[in-house]
């Protein structure tokens, strides 16, 4: 987990982002105008509760970060002041799904959401962003996009949708039958029957002129950028505020939870939220999905210490005590093992940790000032003086 975060931080600070910091808890009003009545988010997932103040206000664990994002934005008034900003945020987020490899009730994600652009090269630079860091971390990933339009084409597309619905009632699930008038959308996204939302109307079809034409300029700007992207008309995202550009990215080896990062444009959402009209997009990694998948392709280094130091007998053991300090201070990785085992016994576990170097020290050593360094990958020991200790290791282990 930390190496997805610490590697999303490399690639939010070659793309100039901002760390923002946001609530875990916010009221409940913010993800219901945001996030959307009609969402699965809203509708069945929050951990909400009322507060103790007066009025009982309920409030919620924020179940994702984007609301939040735009919140602190509108509140600090940089709709007016400063609208151009590449923010990006880390940290827990919950919501009450049914537990499965991975899909968990607290996740993570590291989200970056860019407010004030509204041109396609900004979509692109964000898919590019999601690729560099898929390819930083080894992964091999799969992205699709789509455009679900913006407010002046939506409608004819909701629509038709809807007649669509209308005229295959008895085919639909029971969930497609309460999307049908709340959020028609969402008939696209239905897990039970796949086969028969390919059937559906495609947002593609209705998309107006300057949508087309954005979602022409992304596709062309991020493949300049190369990024490889496979149109998915039947993409659309359970969340309601997005417009025009939706995208997701699909990781290997993770079983039905395959999406290690989503996310899209919304343009009116900061409008929705009492700012000004400006322009939104951004994305989320889900970070224990991203941490998964490196799992299964075998991707996650594993952490070794330069060297583990053995003391037989107590007296060696402050001797040990020293030479541990001086070999960190020279920035080695150094684990001290226990002093009441045998020296095979010790060995065995300088090994089973990985350590490069056994360090081992006792009365003998101590007396004059030496150390026995034994090289566990290659099987051979030799006596070194107490000073040259840590350049030994350090020259060993840099080769
Ligand atoms: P989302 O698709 O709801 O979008 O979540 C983004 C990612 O978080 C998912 O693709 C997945 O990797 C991870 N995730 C979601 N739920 C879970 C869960 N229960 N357990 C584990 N991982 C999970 C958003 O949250 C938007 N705020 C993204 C965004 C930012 N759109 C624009 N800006």
């Amino acid at each position: 987990m930390s190496l997805v975060e610490e590697r999303a931080r490399a690639v939010a600070h070659r793309y100039n982002f901002t760390e923002i910091r946001i609530p875990l808890l916010e009221r409940i009003q913010l993800f219901v105008r945001s996030t959307g009545e009609t969402s699965d988010i809203v509708e069945k997932q929050m951990y909400a509760f009322a507060d103790r103040d007066e009025g009982e206000t309920m409030v919620a664990l924020r179940p994702e970060g984007t609301p939040g994002v735009v919140r602190a934005y509108v509140e600090a008034g940089l709709d007016r002041s400063d609208p151009e900003q590449r923010l990006f945020y880390s940290g827990a987020m919950f919501r009450r799904e049914r537990p499965q490899k991975g899909r968990y009730r607290q996740f993570f994600q590291f989200g970056v959401e860019v407010l004030g652009r509204a041109d396609p090269a900004c979509d692109a630079e964000l898919l590019m962003m999601s690729a560099e860091l898929c390819g930083d971390l080894g992964l091999k990933v799969r992205f699709e996009i789509n455009s679900i339009g913006d407010p002046s084409c939506r409608p004819a597309f909701r629509a038709a949708l809807i007649e669509w619905g209308r005229a295959h009632w008895d085919q639909l699930c029971d969930d497609c039958h309460s999307r049908l008038e709340r959020n028609p959308l969402r008939l696209l996204d239905c897990k039970i029957d796949a086969k028969l939302a390919e059937s559906a109307p495609n947002s593609l079809d209705y998309l107006c002129d300057p949508c087309r034409v954005h979602f022409d300029t992304v596709k062309e700007l991020a493949s300049a950028g190369g990024v490889e992207l496979v149109v998915n008309p039947r993409l659309v995202r359970g969340l309601d505020y997005y417009t025009r550009t939706a995208f997701e990215v699909m990781g290997d080896g993770l079983g039905a939870q395959s999406t290690v990062v989503a996310g899209g444009r919304y343009d009116g959402l900061v409008e929705t939220m009492g700012g000004g009209a400006v322009a939104g997009i951004g994305f989320a990694i889900g970070v224990d999905r991203m941490a998964l998948a490196l799992q299964a392709a075998s991707l996650v280094p594993t952490t070794a210490p330069d060297a583990a130091i053995i003391a037989l007998g107590p007296a060696a053991m402050r001797q040990a005590i020293v030479v541990a300090r001086r070999l960190r201070a020279a920035n080695l990785s150094v684990e001290m093992l226990s002093p009441e085992r045998k020296l095979k016994a010790l060995l065995g576990r300088a090994s089973k940790i990985g350590a490069r170097f056994a360090v081992i020290i006792g009365e003998d050593e101590l007396a004059r000032g030496v150390v026995q360094l034994r090289d566990l990958k290659q099987s051979a020991q030799r006596e070194v003086a107490l000073a040259e200790a840590a350049g030994a290791i350090a020259a060993a282990s840099s080769s």
